[in-house]
């Protein structure tokens, strides 16, 4: 709800990002390389964008990659949640050594509907990151634009309702828009402890289709604003069955059969993503 003239840019797109008719998203995720480098199903984005675009609701990616690899025809089209923390690789172990990265001018220049910046709790960089996402607020609800909060533990810390709902509601605190975690036992409880803000979940490495779709079910049952999955799309056999498939979960409440129905509809012909 608007409650103020001041949320008015903020509310617009928000209700780009998560749609007003459902209160709920499909978020790509395709920011990986931002990191790692050339990404199984991500080496030739172009492609990939293609290909998924039309069947998400928001693209959750990196400056040069938007600027690379959106077809001009395409850009616009779907909303971007532009990530604009880094400054890490794979090549050291501690990636939660990060920093801001994209400018707010340069987020609003490239039209984002919002901006995502990871925290990293119980790491060695803590505090640095807490306060990327901080300064990102900072500016960023200036100008009207959401922050998404991408919520990681400390290497050491289970991923489980303790230490997610700690990292979850830090980020609520410092103002997130919405927060990004992973899936775990009791989920619900996390999603009322920082209600209202929004909260998807964050698929992981590869597992396999009804997994991955289980694990979509049970967030959406468990409040869960939606999904913001990556690798169990793109790097899916059936990539567009895939992204199909979750998108039934997420917008029309199906369940894990009906989805895993709409998935093997898809699967002749389907075509890997390099
Ligand atoms: C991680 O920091 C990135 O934001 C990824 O986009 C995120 O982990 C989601 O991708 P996946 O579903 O492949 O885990």
């Amino acid at each position: 709800m608007v409650n103020s003239y001041l949320d008015i840019g903020v509310q617009s797109r928000m209700n780009r990002i998560i749609s007003p008719k459902d209160n709920r998203v499909v978020m790509l995720a395709i920011d990986h390389p931002y990191f790692q480098g050339p990404t199984t199903g991500l080496r030739n984005m172009s492609v990939t964008i293609k290909t998924l675009l039309p069947y998400c609701d928001c693209l959750m990616t990196t400056r040069g990659a938007v600027r690379a690899n959106i077809a001009p025809e395409d850009v616009g089209s779907k909303p971007i949640m532009l990530r604009v923390s880094g400054g890490n690789s794979v090549l050291f172990e501690e990636l939660s050594d990060e920093k801001l990265t994209v400018t707010i001018r340069d987020a609003i220049r490239m039209d984002a509907a919002g901006v995502a910046v990871s925290v990293f709790i119980g790491s060695a960089n803590q505090q640095q990151t807490i306060l990327n996402l901080t300064d990102m607020i900072n500016s960023a609800e200036e100008y009207g634009i959401p922050v998404l909060a991408v919520t990681a533990v400390g290497k050491n810390m289970a991923r489980d309702l303790r230490y997610l709902a700690l990292a979850s509601r830090i980020c609520q605190d410092a103002g997130a828009r919405i927060v990004k975690t992973y899936y775990c036992e009791e989920f619900s409880k996390l999603v009322d402890w920082v209600a209202p803000t929004a909260v998807v979940v964050a698929g992981g490495k590869y597992s396999s289709p009804p997994d991955a779709m289980k694990m979509a079910y049970d967030s959406i049952q468990a409040g869960a604003a939606g999904v913001d999955f990556g690798r169990n799309i793109f790097q899916d056999k059936n990539p567009v069955g895939m992204i199909k498939a979750i998108g039934s979960i997420v917008h029309g409440n199906h369940t894990v059969k009906e989805a895993m129905d709409i998935y093997n509809s898809c699967l002749p012909g389907a075509t890997k993503l390099d």
